[in-house]
């Protein structure tokens, strides 16, 4: 049961950095009367600090005088983040409480890898009536697939997408099983990633991007030459990988090409099976 008497919690998805990949769902919430909240790393930090503020600048929607800064810090003391978290929460509360709708501002998709699950998760653990509204939003990778025009995944492939701190053996292994490989986080692995593209033979098959859809929007196709440079924490790669050895799929999931004309035999199956069900 939802109470009444509080605002909704909002996580609005704006997108990796181009403001004209902002949702016009997003974008309505950021225009109703809703209470900005957003994103920061350090306390004290201004509005410069916040990289998702920093999209809806670009946009050239006003920024409204209360919207207020969360501090989410960039550490792994656990006392620090569990502090971090417990005032980020119990403040979205206190805004929440006064009627007032509240519209976390999210780099990126809300879904993937964002901070505005674990927020939401800790303000409903502080009240479950709380109503949370997720708005999708098109996450860096998609981006830096339609930009590097890279695709992700066609057909009947495979796609798989990991922080790369899980390390070079476990993306060894599923380079076996994916065609394609999304890495985000790759920043501290670079050089230990680029080894093992180059003794796959795949480093021509791999793509790295920086801060997609920013003025410092950066595409690295020489992957190689980004051995020992110091790539900046919005960094994604993506590795295709186009010798991988396929298994069979089970009828009626691979499309197979029919004569001009004739009806196309993959949509012939699902259609016959979805009237035989
Ligand atoms: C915590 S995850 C956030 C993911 C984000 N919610 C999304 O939907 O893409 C941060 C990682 O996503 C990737 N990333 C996020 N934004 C990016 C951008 N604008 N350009 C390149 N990579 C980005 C980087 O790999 C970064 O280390």
């Amino acid at each position: 049961m939802t109470d009444p008497r509080y605002g909704r919690l909002i996580g609005a998805s704006l997108g990796p950095g181009d403001p004209g990949l902002i949702t016009r769902r997003a974008w309505a919430a950021l225009e109703s009367d809703a209470r900005w909240l957003y994103p920061v790393k350090k306390s004290g930090g201004g509005r410069g600090d916040s990289y998702a503020l920093a999209i809806v600048e670009r946009s050239g929607l006003p920024i409204p005088d209360d919207a207020e800064a969360l501090v989410f810090p960039m550490s792994r003391d656990a006392q620090v983040l569990a502090r971090a978290w417990a005032t980020a929460a119990a403040r979205t509360l206190d805004v929440l409480a006064s009627g007032r709708d509240a519209v976390f501002l999210v780099e990126g998709d809300a879904s993937t890898f964002a901070t505005f699950g674990h927020l939401a998760r800790a303000v409903r653990a502080l009240n479950p009536a709380i109503e949370v509204e997720t708005i999708a939003g098109v996450s860096s990778f998609a981006a830096a697939a339609a930009t590097t025009g890279v695709p992700l995944a066609e057909e009947d492939e495979t796609l798989a997408v990991i922080p790369a701190a899980y390390g070079v053996a476990v993306i060894d292994h599923l380079l076996d099983d994916f065609d394609t490989l999304v890495l985000l986080k790759v920043k501290p692995l670079i050089d230990e990633v680029l080894d093992l593209l180059a003794r796959r033979d795949l480093l021509a098959t791999s793509c790295l991007i920086e801060k997609v859809g920013t003025p410092e929007e950066r595409i690295i196709r020489d992957v190689a030459s980004l051995a020992g440079t110091t790539l900046p924490y919005l960094s994604l790669m993506l590795v295709r990988n186009p010798k991988r050895a396929r298994g069979e799929l089970r009828r009626g999931c691979r499309k197979r090409l029919a004569p001009a004309g004739a009806p196309d035999e993959a949509s012939t199956i699902t259609a016959t099976q979805e009237a035989a069900a």
